[in-house]
């Protein structure tokens, strides 16, 4: 067994760091308040390689292994949740399902812009009365010579307007239950595909989330991915992988609000004494620092495993539901250490309180992830 990260990992985390102090932080306040999406700061990461960092660079991409891809999540996600959601959906829901269940033509066709940065992906699988309980969607997809027709309403979709590839699951055949869903890729200003106003969000708000809608949007056959009824397995399995992605988004608040918490109890002084001296402080700070470490062991063990070809699929239910979970702990206590400092803006921390919120939602809420874990371990 062996705790060290490489040369590689380090000099990812490097870059990631550097890239997140230089590009991110300036303007990371406004942008929340203003609800802005990082466009320019989404395609300076693109153009050093973070959007598509475990392809193949033969479509563009970095050829990097997982835990180089958690390492640079967790760095970005310290400073801005906002872009990092946006780089998480594109590598590990997008760019990974297309590479691994893709046709050749589809690869050369969008992988290879996705993986540049010249375009952004979404991935459509929620629907206003289908979050959880996934395989009850309704969004219909009827084959009528070569093309398929789609109907249909995806709700919450992360790079709902600033995206241009969709990964849309459908119903092909609605008697087969899951067994009947596929999954299309779906090109942005086709015609019948409108998307919602942004949502006005707790948290993330820089990260554009909509609500898709299509109406009879004619859909090539050579856009499906896999052969129909593929597209429910596809789901479930690109998330699998998704979730090791909101984990490390996780792990990066909690970090970014604990060295917030950490650097601000040496310098905050009361009763004539850095407020770090007190130990109800340090207590609280060793507590931060214990439940980071366990959540970035759980988070680095599931992309390992997913390196070693390994089943990781517990291994990233667990990694997100508790890494979610110490997001939430640690973002309250920051605000906690920082008095009526960490209620205001300034401070950042009351941000990422309200950015970690979201990692217990989106990609399978807690209780989900529970349902995962607790179904592998009854089997
Ligand atoms: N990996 C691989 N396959 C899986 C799987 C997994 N983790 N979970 C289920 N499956 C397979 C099952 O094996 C089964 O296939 P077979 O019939 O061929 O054996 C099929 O899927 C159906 O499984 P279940 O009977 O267990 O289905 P279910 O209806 O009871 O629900 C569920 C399963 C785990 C609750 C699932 O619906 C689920 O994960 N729900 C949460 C949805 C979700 O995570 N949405 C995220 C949207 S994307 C997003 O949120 C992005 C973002 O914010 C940035
Ligand atoms: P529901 O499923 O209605 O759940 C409501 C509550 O009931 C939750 O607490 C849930 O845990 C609980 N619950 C439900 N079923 C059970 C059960 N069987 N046992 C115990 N408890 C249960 N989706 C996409 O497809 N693509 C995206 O890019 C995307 N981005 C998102 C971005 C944001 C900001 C948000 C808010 C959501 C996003 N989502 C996306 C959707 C997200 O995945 C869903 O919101 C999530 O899966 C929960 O679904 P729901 O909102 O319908 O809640």
């Amino acid at each position: 067994m062996n705790f060290q990260l490489t040369e590689e990992h380090l000099a990812v985390q490097e870059a990631a760091r550097e890239f997140a102090q230089s590009e991110l932080l300036p303007g990371v306040i406004a942008r929340d308040t203003e609800a802005k999406f990082p466009q320019e700061q989404i395609k300076k990461m693109g153009e050093l390689g973070f959007m598509g960092m475990m392809v193949d660079p033969k479509y563009n991409g970095g050829g990097m292994d997982t835990v180089s891809y958690v390492i640079a999540m967790e760095e970005l996600s310290k400073i801005d949740a906002s872009a990092s959601v946006s780089m998480s959906v594109n590598n590990s829901l997008v760019c990974w399902g297309l590479e691994k269940y893709g046709s050749e033509a589809q690869k050369q066709k969008y992988l290879t812009r996705l993986t540049s940065g010249e375009v952004l992906g979404a991935f459509c699988l929620s629907e206003p009365e289908a979050g959880s309980d996934a395989t009850s969607q309704k969004t219909s997809a009827a084959l009528e010579g070569d093309h398929y027709i789609l109907n249909g309403t995806k709700n919450w979709i992360t790079n709902g307007s600033s995206a241009s590839i969709y990964l849309v699951i459908a119903q092909t055949d609605a008697s087969l239950g899951h067994k009947g869903i596929s999954v299309f890729i779906v090109e942005k200003g086709w015609e019948g595909f409108d998307i919602g106003k942004k949502e006005d969000k707790l948290g993330i708000r820089g990260s554009d989330t909509h609500s898709l809608m299509f109406t009879d949007v004619k859909v090539p056959v050579e856009n499906r991915i896999a052969e129909e009824g593929f597209g429910f397995t596809f789901a479930m399995e690109t998330l699998n992988g998704g979730r090791i992605g909101i984990a490390a988004q996780a792990l990066g608040i909690a970090a970014g609000a604990y060295e917030l918490a950490l650097a601000y109890s040496k310098e905050r002084k009361s009763f004539g004494k850095p407020i770090s001296q007190h130990q109800a402080i340090q207590f609280k700070l060793a507590d931060m620092a214990t439940q980071i470490e366990a959540a970035r062991l759980l988070v680095y063990k599931a992309a390992w495993l997913k390196d070693q070809k390994e089943d990781y699929a517990h291994a990233s239910a667990m990694a997100k539901l508790y890494a979610s979970e110490v997001a939430m702990n640690v973002t309250i206590e920051a605000v906690q250490v920082h008095g009526g400092y960490g209620y205001v803006k300034e401070y950042h921390v009351e941000r990422l309180m309200r950015d970690a919120k979201i990692t217990q939602i989106y990609e399978g809420t807690s209780e989900i992830q529970r349902i995962v874990i607790s179904r592998r371990i009854l089997k």
